[in-house]
């Protein structure tokens, strides 16, 4: 059985049962480089303050150097028997270089070493997302480059409504996952904040130098209350909710993909290497990578409320409830690590099916609101203009014609300000050329947009 850090004013060891029940070695063994990198910023503190002698900062250093590259080299164990890591690496620390490694725990309480290693934890996280996320928009801006020219069906209500190029629609997942890497550089201004020194909850006696540690590891801040500073997972929580959103974007940007990638739409062809088949159909080819993107959100969100709801009536300082923080925090991070990653590879091997689209397109009467604007151009205002091309849209269907099929001289008989220009505007390709305003799905705003896009990645 690992010893305690606390075992002094115990007269009978723990149960076993409750040993097991408090554990989080199973979970917090992950926070072992944080845990060593801190402790190495707080031995030298330590040092550098005269609160314990310098050669004696310096084996401490050393020896938390050489388990740093046993965890770096990834043949660091956890021990089922230690009460969470920092009890682990406390312990690993005396085996290597004997009872001065006790002197580690000087000024400083496992309250505020938590509280650092999940800031730390969570800066890379969020640092590391937002590398993926850039390099999926690269990916959707390149599929938007690769598919410049093919026009699809926009939806509204999920009913066909404009025609739109499909650059547009990829293009506005970027926006989207622009948010979210805006969203996590803020979160991270709030997680990059030293609570190291706050001691158990009170500060101490001693004579630290907190801005010294921060500069060790190039914290931004220090805090600036005690209380707050181990008892906050404010940033734990933020960092949860830009995942969140960033995984329902992920969840609706699949949603859309498997809509596409049906044999109804038959937008898209997934590669044969990014799909599943079905153990009992033979023909079956499945989006299941996609649907655990979209079911994943939910599984995320749930870890932001779970963070919130052990927050909620908390009282000052620490309380072992928080041990609850890093299972969500590290099952979101992973989660949505996993799914950006996919995703990148899935877009940059994801084909369309031009046949199939030119077909969707043909079918109705996509440009009807093109007619419309037609007729407000000639000063029919916009109401009227509406209520004039619906009557056509309806007389069409009746009898059965698609709306581009209609000659000139059916368009005047429902206005004589139709002409060929009017006509003209019945095609897919023509409706998206025209719309050129600021934001809108023209070729030419497009091909702007992926220019800024590729400009701001330094592609
Ligand atoms: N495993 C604990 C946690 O994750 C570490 C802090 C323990 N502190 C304490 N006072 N028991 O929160």
């Amino acid at each position: 059985m690992a010893r305690k850090l606390w075992g002094g004013r115990f007269r009978k060891p723990t149960d076993p049962v409750v040993a097991r029940f408090t554990s989080s070695i199973a979970v917090d063994h992950r926070l072992a480089r944080y845990d060593v990198v801190g402790s190495i910023a707080h031995a030298r503190m330590l040092g550098k303050c005269g609160i314990i002698p310098q050669a004696e900062a310096n084996r401490l250093v050393r020896g938390l150097e050489r388990l740093l590259r046993v965890i770096e080299q990834g043949t660091f164990k956890p021990d089922p028997s230690a009460e969470d890591i920092h009890t682990q690496v406390q312990q690993m620390l005396t085996k290597l270089i004997g009872p001065v490694a006790e002197k580690l725990q000087t000024a400083r309480s496992r309250n505020d070493q938590v509280a650092l290693d999940l800031r730390l934890y969570c800066r890379d996280a969020a640092a590391q997302a937002r590398k993926k996320i850039r390099r999926l928009q690269q990916a959707l801006v390149d599929a938007a480059q690769r598919f410049r020219d093919v026009v699809i069906p926009g939806y509204t209500h999920l009913q066909r409504a404009q025609p739109v190029l499909l650059a547009h629609h990829l293009l506005a997942y970027v926006e989207m996952l622009q948010r979210d890497h805006d969203r996590l550089g803020e979160a991270l201004a709030r997680i990059n904040v030293l609570p190291l020194g706050a001691g158990a909850l009170a500060g101490t006696s001693l004579p630290i130098d907190r801005h010294f540690a921060a500069r060790q590891l190039k914290f931004a801040r220090v805090s600036d209350n005690s209380l707050d500073a181990v008892s906050d997972r404010d940033f734990a929580v933020e960092l949860l909710g830009a995942l969140s959103l960033l995984a329902v974007h992920l969840s609706r940007f699949a949603e859309d993909a498997i809509l596409w990638a049906t044999e109804e739409f038959g937008i898209l062809e997934l590669d044969d290497a990014f799909a599943t088949g079905s153990s009992l159909m033979p023909q079956k080819k499945n989006p299941d990578v996609l649907e655990l993107i979209r079911g994943q959100a939910g599984v995320v969100a749930g870890g932001w409320v779970s963070l919130l709801s052990v927050l909620k009536g908390l009282p000052l300082a620490y309380n072992r409830d928080l041990q609850w923080d890093k299972l969500v925090v590290f099952q979101a991070v992973d989660l949505v690590q996993g799914s950006l990653t996919v995703l990148e590879r899935l877009i940059r091997h994801v084909d369309v099916r031009r046949d199939r689209i030119d077909r969707l397109l043909e079918s109705d009467a996509l440009c009807a609101t093109d007619l419309a604007e037609h007729l407000v151009r000639k000063g029919v205002p916009f109401r009227q203009a509406h209520e004039i091309v619906g009557g056509l849209v309806l007389s069409a269907e009746r009898r059965g014609v698609k709306l581009g099929a209609l000659r000139l001289a059916e368009l005047k008989r429902f206005s004589t300000l139709f002409d060929e220009e009017a006509q003209a505007l019945l095609n897919p390709r023509r409706s998206v050329e025209v719309k050129l305003s600021w934001g809108g799905t023209s070729p030419q705003s497009v091909k702007q947009a992926i220019g800024r896009w590729r400009k701001q990645f330094g592609a």
